[in-house]
């Protein structure tokens, strides 16, 4: 328990190990998510932007235009550190927490990018997430999130036969995979494996992520007071099919 009383966040090894979170950049840079997060922003005209789970903050930095407020909010201290050493990083506050972090903050967007969404493994976490996120944004401010579509299984690549790459990085040659561990309705286990071949050192990074379905997602939305607005089965905005790999969902306070 930290002083509030509440437990700390469990984090993966990922989001807490130096090295693997040297490499967070590396392997997840800039691409049209991105893009697509800003237009929104600049559609609805976004002038207070919360992004929940903004690891290292690529997306954080460039909603900061300077006429902003922009805030990034993540438990791992690690990934902070990295997102604070970077251009522009004085534009926004950064909060070492989770979604009971915010206090009222009368936002026009929150996001939560890079399948974030799917770290809430059980229900109260998620429903107790989207209420906070609820709390912050003015009315008729918006929430714009995505999420794998269980449908197209992508966890049936996550193996090291689809996976395997070999690269350079800062810490010399690496070999990295992943691996499924296990498969349950609704939760997929598995791990990164990443091998630093000059020291022989092996780290291996378990995760679990929840997969909702888009009934899920809108029934969750719906009860936490949103009105879900659209949703996307690609960055391009096409719209989402039962068969599209992620559902990329854009909801409004009401
Ligand atoms: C896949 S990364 C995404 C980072 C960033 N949004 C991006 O698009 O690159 C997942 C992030 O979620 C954060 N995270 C884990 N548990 C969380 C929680 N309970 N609330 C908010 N963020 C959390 C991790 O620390 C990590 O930085």
């Amino acid at each position: 328990m930290d002083e509030t009383g509440r437990a700390p966040t469990k984090l993966d090894l990922h989001y807490v190990e130096p090295r693997l979170v040297a490499l967070y950049d590396l392997e997840n840079p800039r691409g049209p998510d991105t893009d697509f997060y800003l237009d929104l922003a600049n559609e609805i005209d976004a002038r207070s932007i919360i992004d929940l789970g903004c690891g290292t903050g690529l997306l954080t930095r460039e909603f900061a235009t300077g006429v902003r407020r922009v805030t990034g909010v993540d438990p791992s201290a690690a990934m902070l550190e990295v997102a604070r050493s970077k251009p522009n990083a004085e534009r926004v506050t950064w909060v070492e927490g989770d979604a009971s972090s915010f206090g009222d903050r009368d936002a026009d967007l929150v996001v939560m990018t890079g399948n974030v969404a799917q770290v809430f493994l059980d229900e109260s976490s998620w429903a107790g997430t989207l209420e906070a996120i609820h709390g912050a944004l003015r009315p008729g401010g918006h929430l714009a999130f995505e999420s794998r579509n269980p449908v197209a299984r992508a966890w049936e690549q996550w193996t090291r036969e689809s996976t395997f790459e070999r690269a350079e990085s800062p810490y010399g040659p690496m070999e990295c995979w992943l691996e499924l561990v296990s498969v349950s309705p609704g939760r997929v286990v598995f791990e990164g494996h990443n091998v630093f071949l000059s020291s022989g050192e092996v780290l291996v990074a378990r995760s679990e992520l929840r997969f909702r379905s888009q009934e899920e997602l809108t029934r969750s939305l719906d009860r936490a007071g949103f009105v879900v607005e659209h949703v996307f089965g690609s960055w391009k905005r096409d719209p989402f099919s039962p068969g599209s790999r992620m559902m990329l969902f854009v909801a409004r306070r009401s």
